[in-house]
């Protein structure tokens, strides 16, 4: 197996995260190990994706986010539902696109460096699993074609988990 960074310039979006897809697939494939799987999907997405500081998983424990596997600076370890993007897109159970996160009431600053950011919610049939948080130091660094794109890599990464590790 071989990861070189930043190997998609995303000139093509939406080929580029087919492709990227393609290889998480195949990452995850035959392993159901939710640690394993998380920890996988944070590093591929914060190799292949240019320009993020964050990347990675809070999974819902006992009513509350708590920090899982992800790659960048150490982060806030618990968020409660409602709160922040990421309290705020799992309360929603939708996708949350800021372009600026100084001007989105409530914004938990993990790290300075952060300027934009999205939440994907995970959800494993009818249970909230948790959400996929990624930031970048750039300004609208996310837009609908990204939004549609992560969806698809949380979606992967969701059937890949086991239904007894949810809650
Ligand atoms: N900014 C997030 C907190 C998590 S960190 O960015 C890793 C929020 O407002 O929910």
């Amino acid at each position: 197996m071989s990861f070189a960074g930043k190997r998609y310039d995303f000139r093509d979006q939406a080929g580029d995260y087919a492709r990227l897809a393609e290889e998480l697939r195949g990452l995850l494939s035959g392993e159901r190990d939710l640690v394993a799987n998380a920890a996988n999907t944070a590093a591929l997405i914060y190799e292949a994706l240019p320009d993020l500081n964050w990347a990675g998983f809070y999974f819902l424990k006992q009513g509350e986010l708590v920090v899982g596997p992800f790659q960048g600076k150490p982060a806030c370890v618990r968020i409660a539902l409602g709160k922040g993007v990421c309290g705020t897109a799992a309360a929603q159970r939708k996708t949350i696109v800021v372009p600026d996160v100084n001007a989105f009431p409530g914004h938990i600053a993990c790290d300075a460096a952060s300027q934009s950011e999205i939440v994907v919610p995970l959800i494993v049939g009818q249970e909230l699993l948790g959400v996929l948080d990624i930031d970048s130091p750039r300004l609208q660094r996310f837009d609908e074609g990204d939004a549609r794109g992560i969806e698809r890599l949380a979606a992967l990464f969701v059937a890949s988990v086991r239904s007894e590790d949810v809650g």
